[in-house]
């Protein structure tokens, strides 16, 4: 992949697209900022877009999609059954991902839900590098448990290890024979890990991981929401596949797992989600559920349009000024930060950028959520909307204690080519300011606790008039500007 050096000044990220539809964003004064924190419980899940400057909360669903990709929406085929969309789709799943068997779903948890709801039996063990939320919600709802076998560098923010999301081989093989390879109906890997930081795994670690699968006889199931982004960071840092293309490293990964599953919320920027083998008894096992929690087998809950903008968005995945553009910004974004001494997670991973929030808010105890309280200060002072990733985000265990989460993150999501580098250069300005200001941030109390996924719609309030106090600090120093 070719490198654009600039003579003069310094070295940017440079965008290899154009902007052709836009649209208008609002920055709001902080007072309605404020206001908007008070009536959406400081939960910035529940902020509304009109008081949203830049909407860093997530790239699912929400990355840009290209001229092809709208062009395909409207060559949809509109039939409940055989549709042309999905045999396109198919098609691109077996070029990209290599699999022949595709079953499509409404989004990546319902892949999860139908793999859960097929796999596993209560008191079942299922090991992962890292959980993600909705992958722990349904493996519980079915009555599994989870063990998550990082290495340590995994948890590390500090440590500047490439594959940080690459598992523990000894403590996988341990946990198999403590438990016994018969109650752990898969092992689970995740690309570009999201809740450490969007950190990938090798491929070298990836093989070791089939062996053992191999030796005990257990399933692999790889999410592959983040494949594009593992695979490009593979290519930069993975000595064996530096001079091999996206599609190479894409398809050495999905060749080592029984099962591939994703989002196409992220994978192929568009919105649905598909599980995928080459395994005709997986497949036979998976395919009945589909229709009883999906919708018919050749459309899976999702609209036709969608599944022509996924098919040609998982082509695009091959195309590296597409992949690269959101984890290069991420390493500008990432940088800027660690220069001006804000604490991040490193190295860069993709996805977003994640602020170290443990660190910043070390006055604030974790009972207090102290990434949850950093997310919404960020959005009082900037209306830049990040999405908190640590003990909010976790669920209570079985006697309802808090389970405190192992990292207290901020991540600040790039979605691909959603915004430009003078946007980016803001967020910097303002993060900057909070982190010299880092010590006006105080904790939040949950004052409505949802049983199930309670980060989502759960509302918390200040513990003391933080807030007010960050706002005047606000004022002082900036005047009358937004
Ligand atoms: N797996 C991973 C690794 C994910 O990041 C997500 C979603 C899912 C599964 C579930 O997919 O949302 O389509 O049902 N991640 C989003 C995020 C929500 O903001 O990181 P979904």
């Amino acid at each position: 992949m070719e490198e654009i050096k600039f003579y003069y000044g310094e070295n940017i990220p440079l965008e290899l697209h154009k902007v052709r539809v836009v649209q208008k964003l609002h920055l709001v004064p902080i007072e309605r900022r404020l206001k908007a924190l008070e009536e959406g419980g400081f939960n910035t899940f529940r902020l509304t877009t009109k008081d949203v400057f830049l909407d860093m909360l997530t790239d699912s669903g929400t990355n840009a999609m290209s001229d092809n990709q709208i062009a395909a929406m409207m060559q949809a085929d509109d039939a409940y059954a055989g549709s042309q969309s999905f045999f396109k789709l198919q098609k691109a799943v077996e070029d990209v991902l290599g699999k022949k068997y595709f079953l499509p779903v409404h989004q990546g948890r319902a892949a999860e839900n139908i793999l859960c709801h097929a796999y596993i039996r209560k008191g079942n063990l299922i090991p992962m590098n890292y959980h993600f939320t909705t992958t722990m919600a349904h493996i519980t709802q079915y009555g599994g448990r989870v063990t998550e076998l990082l290495y340590d560098e995994g948890f590390n923010v500090d440590s500047d290890y490439p594959f940080k999301g690459n598992m523990h081989i000894e403590k996988l093989e341990e946990t198999i024979k403590t438990h016994g390879a018969e109650n752990i109906p898969f092992i689970r890997v995740e690309a570009s890990t999201n809740l450490i930081g969007g950190q990938p795994f090798s491929i070298q670690n990836l093989r070791e991981v089939r062996a053992i699968a191999d030796k005990y006889n257990i399933r692999l199931v790889l999410d592959a929401s983040l494949l594009g982004e593992n695979a490009y960071l593979i290519h930069l840092r993975e000595e064996e596949f530096k001079n091999c293309s996206l599609g190479e490293i894409i398809k050495t990964m999905t060749d080592l797992a029984d099962i591939v599953y994703f989002s196409a919320r992220k994978l192929s920027s568009s919105r649905g989600g598909g599980i995928c083998t080459n395994d005709h008894e997986i497949y036979r096992e998976l395919e009945p559920l589909i229709p009883l929690f999906e919708g018919f087998l050749t459309y899976g809950g999702i609209s036709v349009r969608e599944i022509e903008a996924m098919a040609v968005g998982l082509y695009e995945t091959l195309d590296e000024t597409m992949i690269r553009q959101s984890p290069d910004f991420i390493a500008y974004l990432v940088k800027s930060l660690d220069d001006h001494g804000v604490p991040m997670v490193k190295p860069a991973g993709v996805l977003g950028a994640h602020v170290n929030a443990m660190e910043i808010c070390k006055h604030i105890p974790q009972n207090e959520y102290p990434a949850g309280a950093l997310a919404a200060a960020l959005f009082l002072v900037s209306g830049i909307r990040g999405m908190e990733r640590g003990t909010l985000s976790n669920q209570r265990d079985e006697d309802g204690n808090e389970t405190l989460a192992n990292m207290e993150l901020v991540r600040l999501a790039v979605p691909r080519r959603v915004f430009t580098l003078s946007q980016i250069k803001y967020v910097v300005d303002r993060m900057t300011w909070l982190y010299e200001n880092r010590e006006l941030i105080g904790g939040l109390r949950f004052v409505y606790e949802p049983p199930v996924l309670r980060f989502f719609m759960g509302g918390l309030e200040p513990v003391s008039d933080w807030p007010q106090k960050l706002m005047a600090k606000f004022k002082a120093d900036f005047g009358d500007s937004l």
